[in-house]
């Protein structure tokens, strides 16, 4: 499977940024084929980030999801909109919407199984929310991953991409998880979810310069970039390392 190089804006650009990010983007990522790539705008640029990649190489998708497909539930958003927005990939579980807004793994789960039951891709995240010894990160990280995917159908599972993020690598001042530390946790989760098989990625302060040595481990998927991917031509510099 290719590496699956994605991005987040988070709580950043309007629909007219992303129109004219992806106007940059574009062309430099069309022939970048050793990849698949996706980026989550905001829910109001959604639209805009279809107008613009139909029928490109890159995907687009949610950053968060509410679990039920319709009814009184004000402000929030549900699969079959994000469906009717060509929406494939959706983000659930990101640390900030845990510390933010208080989401449970039950709660998160049920989100997850929502956006598999629409056809799209789950983008899990999960991490340890300090830094510690990589053994005690890979007993926190898989506890919090087994505490949903116990609650996902069994024959599912390998449809949910992971994002493993630890908290104390993401956000400004941060520095990302050295190489040797990120590849003995996918390799943990690798074997957390034995049978399943999904695409597990890494995010936390990947830009230029620490793709490469992540991306080169051997149980590394793919990367979820963040503030980096801001810029479109270092996000494009970044899934050009995938090869
Ligand atoms: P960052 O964000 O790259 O800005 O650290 C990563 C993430 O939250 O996925």
């Amino acid at each position: 499977m290719k590496p699956l190089i994605g991005t987040s804006f988070k709580m950043n650009l309007t629909s007219t940024e992303v129109r004219r990010y992806i106007e940059v983007l574009g062309p430099l990522v069309e022939p970048l084929t050793a990849c698949d790539m996706f980026i989550l705008p905001p829910f109001t640029a959604i639209w805009a980030a279809r107008e613009c990649l139909r029928g490109s190489r890159v995907a687009w998708g949610a950053q968060d999801v509410h679990h039920e497909a319709h009814g009184a539930h004000t402000g929030d958003v549900s699969a079959p909109m994000l469906v009717d927005l060509g929406c494939t990939f959706v983000e659930v579980g990101h640390s900030e919407r845990r510390r933010d807004h208080g989401e449970s793994d039950e709660a998160i789960a049920l989100k997850v199984n929502a956006v598999l039951e629409h056809g799209m891709t789950p983008i899990l995240c999960v991490g340890e929310p300090t830094r510690r010894r990589t053994t005690e990160a890979a007993d926190y990280v898989s506890r919090q991953l087994l505490s949903t995917m116990h609650r996902i159908p069994v024959q599912m599972r390998g449809q949910v991409v992971i994002a493993y993020e630890p908290v104390w690598a993401i956000g400004v001042g941060s520095a990302a998880a050295d190489p040797q530390h990120v590849e003995t946790m996918h390799a943990a989760i690798h074997g957390v979810l034995d049978g399943a098989n999904p695409r597990v990625i890494y995010g936390g302060s990947v830009d230029a310069t620490t793709a490469a040595p992540i991306l080169g481990q051997a149980h590394v998927d793919g990367l979820f970039v963040g503030r980096a991917a801001l810029d479109p031509v270092e996000f494009a510099a970044i899934a050009g390392i995938a090869r």
